[in-house]
């Protein structure tokens, strides 16, 4: 989850994402477009998130209180399946990944090149929806190679242990930016996502 909301995606990312999502798979996961249906399925998804971060102690970075008690977070989750960036991860017919893809949010520095921006990423807390995140975050780097551009970004709460931070360095990430929202400690990661070949 971030703190910001989602800004209208750019021209093409919207070809770019059906491009990618109607590939079918990303790895042991099936992916498909998101759908405004699809808002009670990422309310509880956010809703189990911020439960699950509660119980292991971290209640800085999204809180204690359900996302889906405040009309401000609900409005956004509205917009969020509605864009034309979401994706969903599913694994035998059930929601385990949300990610939506659009525009960097003002709280970060403007790109310095075209990029593709993780607005948002979340999973599944039964056992095999684990790795749906790490798979959404490899549709997003096809997604950026599909757009033709090279740069993807995301922010996340690097408070705690920095354990989200590592999460997303794991995954090829490196951090970039650090800003503050409030007493939100945020920091800006980036990839460089390989050219695509051309054949022959
Ligand atoms: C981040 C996320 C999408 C990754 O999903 P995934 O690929 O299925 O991977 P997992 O859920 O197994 O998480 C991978 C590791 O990151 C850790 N992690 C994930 N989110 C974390 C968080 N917000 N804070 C601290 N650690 C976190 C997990 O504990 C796990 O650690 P482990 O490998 O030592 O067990 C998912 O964990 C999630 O929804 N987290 C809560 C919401 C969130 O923080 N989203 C990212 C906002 S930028």
């Amino acid at each position: 989850m971030t703190t910001g909301e989602r800004s209208p995606p750019g021209a093409g990312l919207a070809a770019a994402v059906r491009e990618v999502a109607d590939r079918g798979r990303a790895g042991e996961f099936d992916l498909r477009s998101a759908r405004a249906c699809d808002l009670a399925m990422l309310l509880e998804m956010l809703d189990d998130a911020v439960r699950w971060l509660n119980s292991r102690g971290i209640t800085e970075q999204s809180g204690t209180d359900a996302f889906s008690v405040t009309p401000r977070r609900v409005e956004a989750a509205r917009r969020w399946v509605e864009s034309e960036g979401a994706v969903v991860a599913e694994r035998d017919g059930r929601a385990a990944g949300v990610m939506v893809l659009g525009e960097a949010p003002d709280h970060v520095p403007a790109p310095e090149q075209p990029e593709v921006y993780v607005t948002l990423l979340v999973s599944s807390r039964y056992p095999t929806a684990r790795g749906a995140g790490a798979a959404l975050l490899d549709v997003a780097r096809e997604v950026t190679r599909a757009r033709g551009v090279r740069q993807l970004r995301v922010d996340c709460y690097r408070g705690g242990s920095g354990a989200l931070v590592r999460f997303y360095r794991r995954h090829g990430f490196a951090p970039s930016d650090r800003f503050m929202v409030g007493a939100w400690p945020g920091q800006v990661l980036a990839l460089l996502v390989a050219e695509a070949t051309s054949p022959g």
